[in-house]
Protein backbone atom coordinates (compact mmCIF):
# COMPACT_ATOMS: atom_id res chain seq x y z
CA UNK A 1 0.00 0.00 0.00
CA UNK A 2 1.22 3.47 -0.88
CA UNK A 3 1.16 6.12 1.79
CA UNK A 4 0.61 9.10 1.00
CA UNK A 5 2.50 11.46 3.40
CA UNK A 6 2.85 15.07 2.65
CA UNK A 7 5.79 17.46 2.87
CA UNK A 8 4.32 18.96 6.34
CA UNK A 9 4.08 15.61 7.94
CA UNK A 10 7.76 15.02 6.53
CA UNK A 11 8.92 18.00 8.71
CA UNK A 12 6.31 16.77 11.59
CA UNK A 13 7.55 13.35 11.77
CA UNK A 14 11.13 14.28 11.35
CA UNK A 15 10.98 16.63 14.26
CA UNK A 16 8.95 13.59 15.96
CA UNK A 17 12.20 10.96 14.98
CA UNK A 18 14.41 12.97 16.68
CA UNK A 19 12.74 13.83 19.71
CA UNK A 20 12.80 10.14 20.15
CA UNK A 21 16.45 10.04 20.23
CA UNK A 22 15.90 11.75 23.97
CA UNK A 23 14.08 8.78 24.37
CA UNK A 24 15.83 5.92 27.51
CA UNK A 25 14.37 3.07 28.83
CA UNK A 26 13.12 3.34 32.43
CA UNK A 27 11.92 6.91 31.71
CA UNK A 28 8.30 8.41 32.33
CA UNK A 29 7.33 10.35 29.54
CA UNK A 30 4.91 12.99 28.77
CA UNK A 31 2.82 12.71 25.52
CA UNK A 32 1.56 15.70 23.92
CA UNK A 33 -1.45 16.30 21.73
CA UNK A 34 -1.68 17.52 18.05
CA UNK A 35 -0.61 16.22 14.98
CA UNK A 36 3.02 16.61 15.23
CA UNK A 37 3.03 14.79 19.21
CA UNK A 38 0.43 11.89 17.48
CA UNK A 39 3.83 11.09 14.90
CA UNK A 40 5.95 10.73 18.18
CA UNK A 41 3.25 8.54 19.79
CA UNK A 42 3.31 6.67 16.55
CA UNK A 43 7.37 6.39 16.48
CA UNK A 44 7.24 5.46 19.95
CA UNK A 45 5.04 2.74 19.90
CA UNK A 46 7.33 1.16 17.08
CA UNK A 47 10.59 1.48 18.93
CA UNK A 48 8.89 -0.15 21.96
CA UNK A 49 8.15 -3.06 19.48
CA UNK A 50 11.06 -2.96 18.05
CA UNK A 51 13.80 -2.60 20.42
CA UNK A 52 12.09 -3.65 23.77
CA UNK A 53 11.98 -0.04 25.12
CA UNK A 54 10.88 0.31 28.25
CA UNK A 55 8.58 3.42 29.28
CA UNK A 56 5.68 4.48 31.12
CA UNK A 57 3.34 7.24 29.23
CA UNK A 58 1.20 10.24 30.79
CA UNK A 59 -0.81 12.13 27.81
CA UNK A 60 -2.29 15.28 27.70
CA UNK A 61 -5.66 14.82 26.31
CA UNK A 62 -7.99 11.84 25.85
CA UNK A 63 -7.36 11.71 22.04
CA UNK A 64 -3.74 11.45 22.64
CA UNK A 65 -4.73 8.42 25.66
CA UNK A 66 -6.86 6.83 23.32
CA UNK A 67 -3.92 6.83 20.35
CA UNK A 68 -1.62 5.85 22.77
CA UNK A 69 -4.00 3.06 24.11
CA UNK A 70 -4.19 1.80 20.70
CA UNK A 71 -0.89 1.23 19.60
CA UNK A 72 -0.44 -0.73 23.41
CA UNK A 73 1.97 2.15 24.90
CA UNK A 74 2.09 1.87 28.61
CA UNK A 75 -0.21 4.57 30.46
CA UNK A 76 -0.02 5.88 33.35
CA UNK A 77 -1.23 8.91 35.23
CA UNK A 78 -0.42 11.86 37.30
CA UNK A 79 -2.03 10.25 40.48
CA UNK A 80 0.49 7.12 40.06
CA UNK A 81 3.79 9.11 39.68
CA UNK A 82 5.36 11.96 41.32
CA UNK A 83 7.40 13.35 38.46
CA UNK A 84 7.85 12.73 34.25
CA UNK A 85 11.54 12.80 33.22
CA UNK A 86 10.37 14.10 29.64
CA UNK A 87 7.51 15.79 27.59
CA UNK A 88 7.48 15.98 23.89
CA UNK A 89 4.63 18.26 22.67
CA UNK A 90 3.81 20.35 20.26
CA UNK A 91 3.33 24.16 19.32
CA UNK A 92 1.27 26.17 17.56
CA UNK A 93 3.88 29.29 17.71
CA UNK A 94 7.25 29.86 19.59
CA UNK A 95 9.74 32.52 19.67
CA UNK A 96 13.70 32.19 20.31
CA UNK A 97 12.82 33.06 24.15
CA UNK A 98 11.68 29.39 24.76
CA UNK A 99 7.84 31.09 24.90
CA UNK A 100 5.02 29.30 23.26
CA UNK A 101 1.48 29.75 22.79
CA UNK A 102 -0.85 26.19 22.49
CA UNK A 103 -3.96 24.78 22.71
CA UNK A 104 -4.94 24.94 19.24
CA UNK A 105 -6.28 21.24 19.56
CA UNK A 106 -8.05 22.44 23.29
CA UNK A 107 -5.57 20.76 25.39
CA UNK A 108 -3.68 23.38 27.07
CA UNK A 109 -4.91 22.69 30.60
CA UNK A 110 -3.71 19.09 30.70
CA UNK A 111 -0.51 19.97 28.89
CA UNK A 112 0.56 22.90 31.02
CA UNK A 113 -0.05 20.59 33.95
CA UNK A 114 2.06 17.64 32.22
CA UNK A 115 4.57 20.16 31.18
CA UNK A 116 4.71 21.90 34.95
CA UNK A 117 5.43 18.21 36.53
CA UNK A 118 8.28 17.42 33.53
CA UNK A 119 11.99 17.92 34.15
CA UNK A 120 12.27 18.54 30.43
CA UNK A 121 9.93 19.67 28.15
CA UNK A 122 10.59 19.31 24.32
CA UNK A 123 8.72 20.59 21.74
CA UNK A 124 8.46 19.23 17.55
CA UNK A 125 7.29 21.75 15.55
CA UNK A 126 8.24 23.21 11.95
CA UNK A 127 10.02 26.42 11.11
CA UNK A 128 6.19 27.72 9.89
CA UNK A 129 5.50 28.03 13.53
CA UNK A 130 8.88 30.35 14.52
CA UNK A 131 7.89 34.15 15.20
CA UNK A 132 9.77 36.70 16.24
CA UNK A 133 6.76 38.20 18.89
CA UNK A 134 4.07 35.52 19.77
CA UNK A 135 0.71 36.71 18.56
CA UNK A 136 -0.06 35.53 14.98
CA UNK A 137 -1.64 32.29 16.34
CA UNK A 138 -4.66 33.41 18.26
CA UNK A 139 -4.04 32.99 21.89
CA UNK A 140 -6.58 30.01 23.31
CA UNK A 141 -7.70 30.81 27.25
CA UNK A 142 -9.44 28.05 28.83
CA UNK A 143 -12.11 29.22 31.11
CA UNK A 144 -15.18 27.79 32.99
CA UNK A 145 -18.72 27.63 31.88
CA UNK A 146 -20.19 29.00 34.50
CA UNK A 147 -20.87 33.15 34.05
CA UNK A 148 -18.90 32.38 30.74
CA UNK A 149 -19.84 35.47 29.15
CA UNK A 150 -19.29 37.98 32.00
CA UNK A 151 -15.74 36.57 31.75
CA UNK A 152 -15.26 36.69 27.92
CA UNK A 153 -15.99 40.04 28.57
CA UNK A 154 -13.92 40.77 31.86
CA UNK A 155 -10.83 39.28 29.49
CA UNK A 156 -11.39 42.02 26.59
CA UNK A 157 -11.64 44.20 29.27
CA UNK A 158 -8.06 43.41 30.47
CA UNK A 159 -6.90 42.75 27.09
CA UNK A 160 -8.27 46.28 25.83
CA UNK A 161 -6.24 47.90 29.41
CA UNK A 162 -2.87 46.19 28.44
CA UNK A 163 -3.02 48.26 25.06
CA UNK A 164 -4.50 45.41 23.08
CA UNK A 165 -7.28 47.28 21.23
CA UNK A 166 -10.56 45.98 19.18
CA UNK A 167 -10.09 42.02 20.22
CA UNK A 168 -13.03 40.35 20.53
CA UNK A 169 -12.72 37.11 22.09
CA UNK A 170 -14.39 34.38 20.20
CA UNK A 171 -16.09 30.93 21.59
CA UNK A 172 -13.80 28.36 20.01
CA UNK A 173 -16.47 26.12 18.05
CA UNK A 174 -16.52 22.35 17.20
CA UNK A 175 -16.87 20.49 13.48
CA UNK A 176 -20.89 20.57 14.42
CA UNK A 177 -20.57 24.54 15.43
CA UNK A 178 -21.13 24.22 18.92
CA UNK A 179 -19.09 25.66 21.27
CA UNK A 180 -16.01 23.73 22.29
CA UNK A 181 -15.80 21.76 25.58
CA UNK A 182 -12.56 20.67 26.60
CA UNK A 183 -11.60 17.36 28.09
CA UNK A 184 -11.96 19.07 31.58
CA UNK A 185 -15.40 20.25 30.86
CA UNK A 186 -14.51 24.09 30.53
CA UNK A 187 -14.87 26.61 26.93
CA UNK A 188 -12.04 28.25 24.90
CA UNK A 189 -12.24 31.65 24.22
CA UNK A 190 -9.15 33.15 20.99
CA UNK A 191 -7.72 35.93 21.25
CA UNK A 192 -6.68 37.66 18.11
CA UNK A 193 -3.44 39.69 19.28
CA UNK A 194 -1.61 39.60 16.55
CA UNK A 195 1.40 40.93 18.69
CA UNK A 196 1.84 40.19 21.96
CA UNK A 197 4.76 42.66 23.74
CA UNK A 198 4.69 41.47 27.06
CA UNK A 199 4.10 37.79 27.24
CA UNK A 200 4.47 37.34 31.43
CA UNK A 201 2.60 40.52 31.94
CA UNK A 202 -0.22 39.44 29.67
CA UNK A 203 0.02 35.95 31.57
CA UNK A 204 0.20 37.90 35.02
CA UNK A 205 -3.25 39.80 34.06
CA UNK A 206 -5.43 37.22 32.34
CA UNK A 207 -4.78 34.50 35.30
CA UNK A 208 -6.02 36.75 38.02
CA UNK A 209 -8.91 36.65 36.21
CA UNK A 210 -11.80 34.58 37.90
CA UNK A 211 -13.14 31.98 35.37
CA UNK A 212 -10.03 32.14 33.55
CA UNK A 213 -8.79 28.30 34.11
CA UNK A 214 -4.94 28.70 32.25
CA UNK A 215 -4.15 30.50 29.52
CA UNK A 216 -1.84 28.93 26.05
CA UNK A 217 1.25 30.77 27.03
CA UNK A 218 3.98 28.63 27.99
CA UNK A 219 6.29 30.61 28.83
CA UNK A 220 10.25 29.32 29.16
CA UNK A 221 9.23 26.05 29.74
CA UNK A 222 10.53 24.35 26.93
CA UNK A 223 14.21 23.50 27.17
CA UNK A 224 14.85 22.31 23.46
CA UNK A 225 12.69 23.12 20.29
CA UNK A 226 13.33 20.72 17.43
CA UNK A 227 12.19 22.10 14.00
CA UNK A 228 11.34 19.59 11.38
CA UNK A 229 12.14 20.46 7.72
CA UNK A 230 9.91 18.54 4.64
CA UNK A 231 13.42 17.31 3.20
CA UNK A 232 13.53 15.40 6.56
CA UNK A 233 16.27 17.75 8.43
CA UNK A 234 16.14 18.98 11.88
CA UNK A 235 17.35 22.15 13.70
CA UNK A 236 17.31 21.52 17.45
CA UNK A 237 17.70 24.96 19.75
CA UNK A 238 18.27 24.37 23.69
CA UNK A 239 19.11 21.82 24.99
CA UNK A 240 20.69 19.03 23.30
CA UNK A 241 20.69 16.14 25.62
CA UNK A 242 19.46 15.68 28.82
C1 LIG B 1 -2.95 21.05 21.47
O1 LIG B 1 -3.80 21.61 22.40
C2 LIG B 1 -1.92 22.03 21.06
O2 LIG B 1 -1.26 22.66 22.07
C3 LIG B 1 -0.95 21.40 20.08
O3 LIG B 1 0.22 20.97 20.70
C4 LIG B 1 -0.63 22.40 19.07
O4 LIG B 1 -1.89 22.86 18.61
C5 LIG B 1 0.21 21.88 17.92
O5 LIG B 1 -0.57 21.04 17.12
P1 LIG B 1 -0.06 20.51 15.73
O6 LIG B 1 1.12 19.68 15.98
O7 LIG B 1 -1.23 19.73 15.19
O8 LIG B 1 0.22 21.71 14.89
Amino acid sequence: MVVDITSNDLGKRAAAARALEFVESGMILGLGTGSTAAWFVKLLAEKIITEGLVVSCVPTSRITRDQAYSLKIPLTTLEKTDFIDLVVDGADEFDLDFNLIKGGGGALLQEKIVASAAKHMLVITDSSKESLCLGSFDLPVEIVKFGASSTKRFVENIVRDLGYHDVCAKYRKNADNERFVTDEGHLIIDLALKKINEVSVLQDHLIKCAGVVETGLFLGMAKTIVIGNSDGSCKLIGVSKI
